[in-house]
């Protein structure tokens, strides 16, 4: 009953090219474009929402508040409103929620289900219906949701709310932002404290803005120095006005290609550099990266800067373990880079990316010998061997449903000697639906395949 992605499979080629230059603006941030229509919808009145991310995953959330009871519109603009009704006030759904390709809306609706006496539906692609959905349905279970699904906890799998829900302090086995605000979210309509317990810090931009919206949200760090977030339940979360700002995990795509791509100049404008998103600009500067960040300053409540970028020539480095939530969903786009560098940049801490849209440790690996590079895989680490700039490529790449494989590989094709070929372009417009356009804007060369 999985459903198929929207658009058929496209292969598409990226051709060496030269000189990428220009300034760019990416797509809004697909982790707050989700939870500014989630809060919304769980706002009383109207939430208004610029530069949200109009891609498939989030387009998927927006239509699944829709079908929960919240009001949901996009105006002439571009811009957004959600009318909302109200912690608690969430209706049954007629039919199933379809998620798509995205486990960040299936999750976090998971726990905003929960927390209410409803029954849904969750169903989703062919890669999302293989994610774990354990990490959220043992907690959630703990509140008091019922939870039918697949073999192994997979989707499609129905959930019934909690009629009373149970605060409860769970201290999370895996550093994933989705499990935390999940049970947050579950919490809003919970009486009580409920507490998530993080070893390693991950995204906060639920706790951001469940702040921004009333709620009363503590932090302490532990001795032990975990991080402790307790929210107080039943709060009435008052609509506040979002602008999203540019995400640093589609940016990642545009300023690697400028870094690799020889006699290239690049601005990225407006990304977000919250220091629980930034780890894969760290990692590129301390590989020699000519990375400028510029105009710093607030927006929406995030961190926000430009960032110029000219080509560099790269060296490979151990990339810390602790560095891992910071930039979980860029090290694709990194083992990239690492293919250009000089000498071996190995990554390890690694074993989420085994159960992302795809295994990326082993998408990621493929793809790279397939392109005349050597790795090293281990369940939780990679190894890339640097060539010091001279990347054959002419490789054709599995993507395997997984958006990120196929904007890494397409990068690696403008940088290489010869074409790089990825088998399915169509899952791009999950995430970064302009990508071909934007690049091909700063000078980058694409060919689509005859089928
Ligand atoms: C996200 C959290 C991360 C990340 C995903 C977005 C979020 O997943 O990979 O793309 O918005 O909370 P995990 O929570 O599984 O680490």
């Amino acid at each position: 009953m999985a459903t198929s992605p929207s658009s058929p499979a496209t292969s598409l080629t990226a051709e060496p090219s030269h000189g990428l230059a220009g300034r760019i603006s990416v797509p809004g941030d697909k982790s707050i474009s989700h939870r500014a229509l989630i809060f919304g919808a769980l706002a009383v009145g109207e939430t208004r929402i610029s530069g949200l991310l109009e891609g498939e995953d989030v387009l998927a959330t927006a239509e699944t508040m829709r079908r929960l009871g919240a009001r949901v519109t996009r105006h002439e603009d571009g811009t957004w409103s959600v009318f909302g009704v109200g912690v608690g006030g969430l209706s049954e759904p007629a039919e199933p929620l379809d998620f798509g390709n995205s486990g960040t809306g299936a999750r976090l609706v998971m726990g905003l289900v929960a927390g209410h006496p409803i029954t849904a539906t969750f169903i989703g692609d062919a890669s999302l219906s293989r994610r774990p959905m354990g990490r959220v349905i043992n907690p959630l279970t703990e509140m008091g949701a019922h939870f039918h699904a697949r073999e192994g906890g997979r989707m499609p799998l129905t959930l019934t709310g909690a009629r009373q829900p149970m605060p409860i302090t769970y201290r999370s086995p895996v550093a994933s932002a989705q499990v935390k605000s999940a049970i947050l979210l579950a919490g809003l309509n919970t009486p009580g404290i409920t507490t998530v317990i993080e070893a390693t810090p991950t995204r906060d931009h639920t706790e951001r803005m469940l702040k921004a919206f009333g709620a009363h949200v503590a932090l302490e760090t532990g001795k032990d120095g975990a991080l402790a977030i307790s929210l107080t339940g039943e709060p009435e979360l008052t609509p506040c006005p979002i602008a999203v700002p540019g995400d640093p995990s589609s940016a990642a795509f545009p300023v690697v290609a400028a870094l690799l791509t020889p006699g290239s100049e690049v601005v990225v404008e407006g990304i977000t550099l919250n220091p629980h998103r930034a780890g894969l600009y760290t990692t590129l500067m301390e590989m020699g990266g000519d990375i400028e960040v510029m105009n710093q300053r607030e927006e929406g409540g995030e961190p926000v800067a430009d960032l110029r970028v000219r080509s560099s020539s790269l060296k490979g480095i151990d990339v810390p373990p602790e560095r891992a939530a910071s930039m979980i969903d860029e090290y694709p786009v990194l083992a990239i880079a690492a293919a250009f560098a000089e000498g071996a940049t190995r990554m390890s801490g690694i074993h989420e990316l085994r159960v992302k849209e795809s295994d990326r440790i082993a998408a990621t690996a493929s793809g790279l010998r397939a392109n005349g590079i050597k790795v090293h895989e281990t369940e939780d680490s990679m190894t890339v061997e640097g060539r010091a700039g001279e990347v054959s490529g002419g490789g054709h790449v599995a993507t395997h449903m997984d958006h990120r494989i196929a904007m890494s590989f397409l990068v690696m094709g403008l940088a290489a000697q010869k074409p790089v070929t990825v088998d399915d372009a169509a899952m791009i417009a999950t995430s970064f639906p302009d990508f071909v356009r934007l690049m091909s804007g700063l000078g980058a060369s694409f060919a689509k395949q005859a089928q």
